[in-house]
């Protein structure tokens, strides 16, 4: 999946995922020093930390490992992956004063551990997820943690003055942003902003409890995965509307 050039190019921008994190690696994280998004920064660091405390997390496209050094603060362990290497290499100079995190660089549809794990941590990856592709993508997540265990999904609120104007919308309803790297590079990136209604259509019948939390800027789900001995069902997600706390 690596290599921009010979990828589908779309009003003369590149629209390779994969390309554009790998290149975006060293100017990443200036996305989380918005000041207007650190009061919710804090609280879903807080909210996760509290989450996977005493878990052992699979984290999968983990990028350069910004929630990966907050989990891993009271999580039990963390396997992070990701599929570019560039961003791992800045994960891995992150300070980990637990020693309880490893990486490995992975595509996660490809992710086929030895057994699954307790939990499992997605930031900012359910909005790149074609809306034709979510029920793979749940399906994959839900079978790298054991039954009853807990997923956990981060993504974005699309907030006007703050969020990247849609660029594009398709026929499946799919949106588009046009990004723009440093070095003048122009993509087009596939970025969805899902409300609680379309989050709780994706997941029915694939969890068991599903908690939906709200901040101004972005949204938390958590589910538990059936457990094989109660087979599919579904409760009404619970609401924390956390926005402006
Ligand atoms: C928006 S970034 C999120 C990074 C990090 N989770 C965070 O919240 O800061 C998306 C990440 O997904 C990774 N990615 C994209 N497709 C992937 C795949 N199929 N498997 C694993 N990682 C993938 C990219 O390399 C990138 O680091």
């Amino acid at each position: 999946m690596h290599g921009s050039s010979a990828r589908t190019r779309l009003n003369g921008m590149n629209d390779d995922l994969t390309a554009y994190y790998d290149r975006r690696a060293t100017e990443y994280e200036a996305i989380y020093a918005k000041p207007e998004r650190q009061a919710d920064l804090l609280a879903a660091t807080q909210a996760l930390q509290a989450i996977f405390k005493e878990k052992e997390v699979l984290e999968i496209a983990c990028g350069t490992g910004y929630w990966t050094e907050k989990i891993a603060q009271t999580a039990r362990s963390i396997k992070a992956t990701d599929i570019n290497e560039s961003v791992l290499e800045i994960a891995r100079h992150k300070r980990y004063p637990n020693q309880n995190v490893a990486f490995e660089v992975a595509d996660l549809y490809q992710l086929n551990p030895l057994r699954p794990s307790e939990a499992l941590f997605g930031g900012f990856l359910w909005s790149h997820i074609p809306l034709q592709a979510l029920p793979k993508f749940i399906q994959k997540t839900n079978e790298l943690v054991a039954a009853g265990g807990t997923v956990v999904m981060m993504d974005n609120r699309y907030v006007e003055g703050s969020s990247t104007p849609i660029f594009s919308r398709d026929e499946m309803g799919n949106t588009c942003q046009r990004r723009q790297l440093q070095n003048g590079e122009t993509y087009l990136v596939l970025k969805n902003f899902p409300n609680q209604t379309d989050l709780e259509n994706a997941l029915q019948g694939k969890c068991s409890t599903l908690q939906y939390i709200q901040f101004q800027y972005f949204w938390i789900a958590v589910w538990q995965t059936n457990t094989h001995t109660t087979g599919p069902c579904f409760c009404a997600a619970k609401t924390q509307n956390a926005a402006n706390q």
